[in-house]
């Protein structure tokens, strides 16, 4: 929450909307965001829940943690031993500190999370987990906002909105890069880019919840667009796509 904390609320009518966008949906609110990394959903997410009211949970930090325990134990994440061990240590220990240590932005830890999230035992274990935050949102929350590569497909198939954030992969390795730059003070765009597309084709091609949009999903694409425009753009999709609902819910 603490990127959400330092964007300012710039616009009392963007606010006023947004809180009105919760008064159709009469019970708790689950909003699903996927997409591949790089596209700018963690930033959405974050600035969602923060102007309605919702807890957010980043869903890529459970299986960097297990990545985090599989590096840090000399593990192979093909051996069935190390995959539970991470596991089990990862359940008992994710808190919301952990999941926000800044350790697990390491790209070693994203190249490992990519491999530990393909296999079945740990999207499973992560599944629980996951629901019941959904089903739970911490006390003072009118809901909860999830983001990761499953969540409309498989983690919250029910959810009340759906949004799939993309941009294409030169566009998202550039975001990466200048990241990585400001953080490191070097990085390589064509490493990057490498990397990102490695990992694009491993998550979006693996046997179990590949990333992909839910057929009913907001597709938002933010190749072209900064923070301040893809929130206020998705903000409008997410209304125009209430209005549909509910006029084919009188109809
Ligand atoms: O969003 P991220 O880069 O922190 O995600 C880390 C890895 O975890 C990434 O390879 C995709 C995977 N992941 C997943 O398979 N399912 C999710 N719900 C979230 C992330």
């Amino acid at each position: 929450m603490q990127m959400a904390n330092t964007v300012k609320k710039q616009d009392s009518t963007v606010e006023q909307q947004s809180t009105s966008l919760l008064v159709h949906v009469g019970h708790r609110i689950v909003v699903a965001i996927d997409g591949p990394a790089g596209a700018g959903k963690g930033t959405l997410a974050t600035r969602l829940a923060e102007e309605l009211g919702l807890a957010f949970l980043d869903t890529g930090a459970l299986y960097r943690v297990v990545a985090t325990l599989m590096i840090d134990s000399n593990g192979n994440p093909e051996r069935a031993e190390d995959i539970d061990f991470c596991i089990k240590a990862a359940l008992k220990y994710i808190t919301p500190e952990l999941l926000s240590r800044p350790e697990l932005r390491r790209e070693d830890v994203a190249a490992m999370a990519s491999k530990v999230a393909a296999v079945p035992e740990v999207r499973a274990a992560l599944l629980d987990f996951q629901r019941h935050f959904a089903k739970n949102p911490p006390e003072g929350y009118k809901g909860v906002v999830l983001d990761g590569r499953d969540i409309g497909t498989v983690v919250c198939p029910d959810a009340d909105i759906k949004i799939f954030v993309t941009a294409d992969a030169e566009t998202r390795a550039k975001r990466r890069y200048e990241e990585v730059m400001a953080r490191n003070g070097k990085a390589d765009y064509e490493a990057i880019l490498a990397d990102m597309k490695e990992r694009d084709l491993r998550d979006s091609t693996r046997a179990v919840a590949p990333t992909k949009p839910a057929e009913d999903a907001i597709i938002v694409d933010t190749s072209s667009w900064g923070i301040e425009e893809t929130f206020k753009n998705t903000l409008q999709k997410i209304r125009d796509n209430m209005a549909t609902k509910s006029k084919e819910k009188a109809a």
